[in-house]
């Protein structure tokens, strides 16, 4: 075996990474070094540079716990999360598409009737999400289930509160017609956690590190695939930056302004300005129930 010079090390370390007998993870490490490799040598990193890359690299793990996952916020913003989620969801021109899930869903929460006020007090805006979920080929699909959750008005979510009680989250099921009322506040755009090594380096950019605002919704029924997604407030400032790089066009809608003395959807005369988002998800049926 020949001895390493700066010409022959990739195909040294590909020869020597070949030797793995599970397939699919021989593929994944000769693709990582045979990238790896090209990055190094197209940047020429000096031992500093590596060293701080590492000393990087060693503090987003040590900052990483149960509550926190600076690791996925790195993918984030490095547009690794939305680039899997989109190899993984590939829907049809019609149907709702999928978005990044976000470190902020929480399994379990409350189930919540038709039009039921899932914010308990929390502040913000009053905003209704009045719409039906149907097919491809506009049938309503009742019974779906459509786990939502967001920020308050004031752009916190349950985990940032530090709230022991479910927060701005709740589960809500179309009716026989498809037809469903969301009653929340209206969220707000937030920063994501600058704290941490991520915002260190966010920060020797000029790169945005606002989120716009947006409700997250994942709908669910027998048959259909499970859609994760977003909807974003048309007009917000951040709808073209989004620092995780969520926003998808049919994801962003108007949040119409109502004054006070209006008619709910929920038929209750409010007090006070609220919005109404209206929406309509498409949910495209599995490749096997389209068979059957
Ligand atoms: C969120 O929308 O909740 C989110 C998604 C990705 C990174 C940070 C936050
Ligand atoms: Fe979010």
């Amino acid at each position: 075996m020949p001895y390493a010079t700066e010409e022959n090390l990739t195909d040294l370390a590909l020869e020597r990474w070949n030797n793995i007998p599970d397939p699919r993870l021989r593929e994944v490490m000769q693709s990582f070094v045979k990238h790896l490799h090209g990055f190094v040598r197209e940047i020429e990193p000096t031992p500093q540079e590596w060293f701080a890359a590492i000393d990087w690299l060693t503090r987003t793990g040590k900052i990483s716990s149960e509550k926190r996952q600076e690791f996925i916020l790195a993918s984030d913003v490095l547009g690794i999360s939305m680039l899997v989620d989109a190899l993984n969801n590939r829907r049809v021109s019609g149907a709702t598409p999928n978005t990044v899930e976000g470190p902020f869903h929480i399994p379990g929460s409350p189930e919540l009737a038709d039009g039921e006020n899932v914010t308990d007090g929390a502040p913000g805006i009053p905003c209704f999400v009045v719409g039906h979920v149907r097919d491809l080929n506009g049938k309503p699909i009742g019974g779906v289930t459509l786990d939502m959750w967001q920020t308050d008005g004031e752009g916190l979510y349950e985990d940032q509160r530090g709230s022991s009680e479910p927060y701005m989250r709740g589960i809500y099921h179309s009716k026989a017609d498809g037809g469903f009322t969301v009653r929340t506040v209206a969220p707000i755009g937030y920063t994501i956690p600058m704290d941490g090594p991520v915002g260190e380096l966010m920060g020797r950019t000029k790169i945005s590190h606002f989120r716009p605002a947006h409700i997250h919704f994942c709908l669910e029924a027998p048959g259909y695939h499970r859609c994760v997604t977003h909807l974003f407030e048309k007009g917000d400032k951040y709808i073209e930056t989004d620092v995780v790089f969520g926003v998808k066009e049919p994801l962003i809608t108007t949040f119409n302004k109502m004054p006070a003395g209006a008619k709910a959807p929920t038929g209750e005369t409010m007090n006070e300005p609220f919005y109404v988002v209206n929406y309509d998800f498409v949910m495209q049926a599995t490749a096997k129930a389209a068979a059957a």
